[in-house]
């Protein structure tokens, strides 16, 4: 795996002296999909800000595609295109003249052929010569991405892309990115959408109050999916499993006082039985058992809330 992005210990502090980033650790491997999954004011535009050069890190370092986007900003922000969260377009402009200005912008030699071809993508190419102004909410984030677009990055950030995008825009998107995967472009997208993480990423990082607390392959996360889990409450603590039990899926947890077995509840043979009578030929008494299912959602939700510092899976 090469990586396209390092992160390391990046945090922030506002001026506010809000502490918005905590210390985070990332690496960004070249030509994946990452959806960074957080909720409200987690620190995700925070983040992409840093990366993009637009706010200025208290501390760590990164680098894209080698360059340190401090020390060599120029280079390091002409690999990467942006669509900001928020929109901010220039008004007066002709959809045609903010594309071809923003190619500019980065020092590109000029392309017509493929601008054209980035507007007829993003179905913009019959307002080419509409003033932005003129154009939907939608249209306007159209613009917003064939500008992100205009200089070839290689790197593609969407900020909530698809928050409070109509359907038609979120399927285009998704195409979009696909394609732009296809070619070779890494995209890392933020969301508060599960199901959107789901269906795009072939990674997924949780970040939640400034710390990223997980970073996994979707398959990974969605083999959990299938995963239930029943927690024994022991009368007694055990120090440690017993070998008899060491060929099942069981830990202990809670200083010994509970022992999760955790089983695949796709089948029929979920081993439960045989586990309990197991654990009565040992003399291992229990008080109380309850059985789990973790989702994404879950396993997010669970996440954020224990802020970070047990991942229920
Ligand atoms: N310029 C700023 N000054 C002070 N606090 C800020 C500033 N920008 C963002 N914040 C705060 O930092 C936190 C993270 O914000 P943000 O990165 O926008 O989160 P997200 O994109 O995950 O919703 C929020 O609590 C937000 O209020
Ligand atoms: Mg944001």
């Amino acid at each position: 795996m090469s990586s396209i992005i390092s992160i390391r210990n990046l945090s922030k502090t506002y001026q506010s002296g809000f502490q918005a980033l905590k210390s985070v650790d990332l690496e960004i491997r070249k030509g994946e999909i990452l959806a960074l999954l957080g909720p409200n004011g987690a620190g995700k535009t925070t983040l992409i800000s840093i990366v993009c050069g637009i706010v200025n890190p208290s501390q760590g370092t990164v680098t894209a595609d080698g360059h340190d986007i401090v020390r060599d900003y120029r280079a390091a922000r002409a690999k990467i295109g942006l669509v900001p969260q928020e929109l901010s377009t220039d008004a007066f402009e002709t959809v045609w003249a903010t594309v071809k200005f923003s190619r500019g912008l980065f020092g590109k030699a000029p392309d017509p052929a493929y601008l054209e071809k980035v507007l007829r993508d993003l179905s913009l190419w019959d307002k080419k010569d509409s003033k932005i102004m003129t154009l939907s909410g939608g249209m306007k984030r159209r613009v917003l991405i064939a500008k992100a677009l205009s200089h070839e990055p290689t790197i593609l950030f969407l900020d909530e892309p698809t928050a409070g995008v109509d359907v038609e825009l979120r399927r285009d998107m998704w195409e979009m990115v696909r394609k732009l995967r296809e070619k070779g472009v890494t995209i890392i997208l933020t969301t508060h959408y599960i199901e959107e993480a789901e269906e795009m990423a072939d990674r997924i990082g949780v970040i939640d109050k400034g710390e990223l607390v997980l970073v996994e392959d979707k398959q990974v996360l969605m083999r959990k999916l299938g995963k239930k889990q029943l927690t024994l409450a022991l009368q007694e603590p055990l120090h440690r499993i017993p070998d008899e039990l060491s060929p099942l899926a069981l830990e202990l947890g809670d200083e010994g006082r509970t022992l999760v077995y955790t089983f695949d509840s796709q089948t029929d043979q979920t081993g439960i039985a045989a586990l309990l009578r197991q654990l009565g030929e040992l003399g291992i008494d229990f008080k109380d058992l309850h059985s789990s299912e973790s989702s994404l959602e879950e396993i997010f939700v669970g996440l954020v809330h224990a802020g970070g510092r047990e991942a229920r899976a």
